[in-house]
């Protein structure tokens, strides 16, 4: 089994990474949790495939269960899903001693971390994320949030997990879309930092090649995101080199209402348009942006979106709720493997759209 250690000042928690290990997932959660009751949170999908497995898992290894399930999708990151939440919770008589799972992608990740974290003051919990997007970023490093109706995790805190468990496994059931979702990530983690992840994601002929080195991809970025929360856990730094790509990608998803393009396909085309621009300003070594749009293609992910209307996404762009004042910080690569953060003025921003 791979294993990583997340090193922060007030809280340390492991990584495991093992083709299989939901397998044999109470006997791993008995070796970190000495208690006795346990809430699995999850969405209906996952609940259907996985769920009996889960908790029958469980309750082989002695823990009393209750699961609590939610829609999939964006809509159940709100205030009213997490109220049933809670009161599901308190319905079982949690408490602080006791420990509740987060058993899904990146929505269930960030409302059951959001959860764990404000219910009795705090819940103990750990992460088993079952999309590439939350088993390589969103059930590391965090970052825990509901949305509100003025925009999407405008509510949340840091709250670190006790332990995350990932079995790439999951994966199989996952929609290749939503592989290729997470795929844009995993390509930005080569991008900004690590040159040899991204030559090999080029060098694999598809997806069955992917799927076969997935655990050592897995680990990779793992370590990456591990490694800048370690330096900067609250995101006042060095952390926003993540969002390599997100400016333009957040705007791309807005401006189509968050119903044509998922996360990983804004992101991508905010990479490729981003390195586009720089390597025109001469920042950035000629011939990037081909190498990224080849990569893109390959995962069948977009690069560009024909007929995109630029004003409007620069007006999405100064919407954003991180941009505000007359500066701004974009991430922007020199070349492959080497990220780095540009504060500009906003009206510069114009240049890289
Ligand atoms: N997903 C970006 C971050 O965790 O900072």
């Amino acid at each position: 089994m791979k294993e990583l250690l997340v090193n922060l000042p007030e809280k340390s928690y492991p990584i495991y990474i093992e083709k299989g290990l939901f397998d044999s997932i109470g006997e791993e959660i008995k070796k970190i949790y000495k208690g006795r009751k346990i809430a699995i949170i999850t969405d209906e999908n996952l609940d259907r495939i996985y769920g009996e497995k889960l908790s029958s898992n469980l309750e082989k290894n002695e823990f009393t269960v209750k699961k609590v399930v939610v829609k999939p999708g964006e809509k159940s990151k709100s205030i009213d899903v997490l109220l049933r939440v809670y009161d599901e919770l308190l319905d079982f008589s949690i408490t602080r001693g006791d420990l509740i799972i987060a058993f899904g992608g990146g929505v269930v990740g960030d409302l059951t971390g959001f959860a764990a974290s404000t219910l009795l003051r705090g819940i103990p919990f750990v992460q088993i994320p079952t999309s590439l997007l939350a088993q390589i970023d969103s059930s590391i490093g965090g970052k825990v949030a509901v949305d509100l109706p003025k925009g999407k995790n405008l509510v949340g805190s840091f709250y670190h997990p006790n332990a995350v468990f990932i079995d790439p496994e999951l994966l199989k059931t996952l929609d290749k879309r939503f592989l290729h979702d997470g795929m844009a990530e995993v390509v930005k983690y080569g991008a900004i930092r690590n040159k040899e992840l991204f030559d090999e994601l080029l060098s694999f002929k598809g997806d069955d090649e992917l799927l076969e080195n997935i655990e050592g991809i897995i680990y990779t970025c793992c370590d990456i995101k591990r490694q800048i929360v370690e330096k900067d856990e609250k995101d006042t730094g060095l952390r926003m080199i993540l969002n390599y790509g997100h400016t333009i990608g957040h705007a791309v998803e807005k401006y189509f209402n968050y119903e044509t393009y998922t996360h990983g396909e804004g992101v991508a085309v905010g990479m490729y348009t981003i390195t586009k621009r720089s390597e025109e300003l001469d920042i950035t070594e000629a011939g990037t942006a081909d190498l990224i749009k080849q990569v893109l293609v390959k995962y069948q992910l977009p690069f560009e979106i024909s007929g995109l209307d630029k004003s409007k996404i620069l007006q999405t762009v100064g919407l954003d709720k991180k941009n505000k004042g007359d500066n701004m910080s974009i991430i922007l690569i020199s070349k492959i493997g080497d990220g780095f953060i540009k504060d500009i003025s906003r009206s510069e921003m114009e240049q890289y759209i």
